[in-house]
């Protein structure tokens, strides 16, 4: 079976969080159930100048009035399309936001052009490959279906996942005549109370919608989690998947991972102190036997990290220290700041974004907070659990589905793999740190929450072949 997948970020090469680590996996991970998927991604500047084999494959002489051209290459295992628009993607700042964080005023139509590129490809356009099915992420490639269905071609089935409804792609109503849909698409798709809203008209067109964890499947049906759009949900209840994220296991693990200082095994735990003393040091946290917390996100109200100011005070007083990567709202990255600076040795915070350090981060910390008000799946508790990193998370969405929390009978019979809180409020929270230091200072029980986290299958292969089913009755309906 051949898959074209249309997203707007891709491991290794553009990433601004776990989309593009999905994206970047699931190919791999699918190559083993005989399904070949080809990646369409924006030629990004991050792109063409890493790949630089291509291959002209398909000229598009008017793409929204833009002249394009469809690069073919294949890096490091997965099978790529560049869609090369200079006008459109070659800028200097990130994907969606210039070098001062605000978005491109065209993102409309950057990520309109993708999926109407993404739409020719299904249709037939490029000589010599014809994909079965299309499978889309997320806004920016959400109008390929709505594109498919309303093409001359002969449809074929498509697939949306939701990362996170909260981004809706909205756009001003006049922007429709630009589209270059027939009228009737505005009613019938895009129309969002007046605007446009690219996520609604992908989740009205396509054969599927899917999100990444059974219970944000869930969650996305109900008022306070579908950001407006839970009546469209529930309007595809009957083809709506919630199939959890799975991880590269080859990307991280903690047996082999070059950029550790010590790589370890579930029997070695012994061997993440040097990974520790290393993060200690870049850190310039104090040196004892306090458990380390860190936390690896963008710094945002979905991830609750604004809580944190509120417990800074019960890690230091239990011994405690915090480590920080990240950034995001202001707001919150210089109250943190504030934090790190007022606990030195005790709370340290590096402002930006490190691959390379949340390795080690994995690798050294004792616990993973993972505080989301909403997390459709969330990778860092899957990442931490193959690194021996408790993790510690907010009890919604994917951090539900995919830790086990350390309650007495989880305890009991040895199950357990973190602590889960909930409801997401700062007294909630404190109550899960003083929690998890209790059950670290337990010399004996602590390991073995680290070793059972450690067993638990993270890996893709179970998802890859649910999302393999759900591809083979898509076929089989359109048939
Ligand atoms: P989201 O996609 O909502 O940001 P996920 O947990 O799904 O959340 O994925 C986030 C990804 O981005 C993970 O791979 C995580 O390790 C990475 N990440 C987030 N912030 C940083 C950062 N500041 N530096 C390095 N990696 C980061
Ligand atoms: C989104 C979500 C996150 C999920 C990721 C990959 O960014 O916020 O929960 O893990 O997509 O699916």
């Amino acid at each position: 079976m051949k898959v074209l997948s249309v997203a707007s970020e891709l491991y290794p090469l553009i990433k601004t969080g776990g989309l593009a680590d999905v994206a970047g996996a699931l190919p791999l991970a699918l190559g083993a159930q005989g399904i070949q998927m080809t990646t369409l991604v924006p030629g990004y500047p991050a792109v063409t100048r890493v790949v630089k084999k291509t291959k002209k494959v398909h000229e598009f002489p008017d793409l929204l009035g833009e002249h394009a051209t469809l690069l073919e290459a294949h890096h490091e295992g997965l099978d790529l399309l560049i869609l090369d628009c200079p006008p459109l993607f070659l800028r200097t700042g990130g994907p969606y936001l210039d070098s001062l964080g605000r978005d491109y005023p065209d993102n409309w139509k950057r990520f309109a052009a993708l999926s109407k590129a993404g739409a020719e490809i299904a249709a037939g356009a490029m000589a010599g490959y014809q994909p079965d099915l299309v499978h889309v992420h997320d806004w920016q490639a959400a109008l390929t279906p709505v594109y498919m269905r309303y093409a001359e071609a002969p449809e074929i089935p498509s697939l949306i996942t939701i990362h996170n409804i909260a981004f809706q792609g909205q756009f001003g109503g006049n922007l429709f005549a630009s589209l270059g849909l027939p009228a009737h698409a505005w009613h019938e798709a895009l129309e969002y109370w007046g605007t446009l809203s690219y996520l609604k008209a992908g989740l009205t067109t396509a054969h599927a919608v899917s999100t990444v964890s059974p219970s944000y499947a869930e969650e996305i049906l109900t008022p306070e989690f579908g950001m407006g759009l839970e009546g469209v949900i529930a309007s595809r209840h009957a083809d709506l998947y919630g199939i959890v994220n799975g991880i590269d296991t080859k990307v991280w693990n903690p047996a082999t991972d070059s950029l550790l200082p010590a790589t370890y095994s579930a029997a070695q735990l012994k061997k993440r102190r040097r990974n520790r003393a290393a993060m200690i040091e870049r850190f310039g946290l104090h040196d004892d036997d306090g458990p380390i917390f860190c936390v690896i996100s963008r710094l945002t109200w979905q991830k609750g990290l604004d809580l944190l100011p509120d417990v800074v005070h019960d890690i230091v007083r239990a011994g405690g220290k915090l480590a920080i990567l990240g950034s995001g709202d202001g707001g919150i990255e210089a109250t943190l700041q504030a934090a790190a600076t007022h606990n030195p040795g005790r709370v340290a915070m590096v402002l930006g974004y490190d691959e390379n350090l949340s390795h080690l981060m994995q690798a050294g910390s004792d616990v993973i907070l993972v505080p989301s008000r909403f997390e459709p799946c969330g990778l860092t508790q899957l990442y931490a659990l193959r690194y021996g990193c408790v993790p510690l998370v907010a009890r919604t969405g994917g951090l539900a589905d995919t830790i086990i929390d350390a309650n007495e009978a989880a305890l009991s019979s040895g199950v357990a793999t973190g602590v889960q809180f909930s409801p997401v409020t700062s007294e909630a929270l404190r109550r899960a740190i003083q929690r998890t230091i209790r059950l670290y200072r337990d010399e004996r029980l602590w390991p073995l929450l680290q070793k059972q986290g450690m067993k638990a299958d993270v890996s893709w292969t179970r998802s890859a072949a649910t999302y393999a089913d759900l591809y083979q009755r898509l076929l089989s309906k359109g048939q």
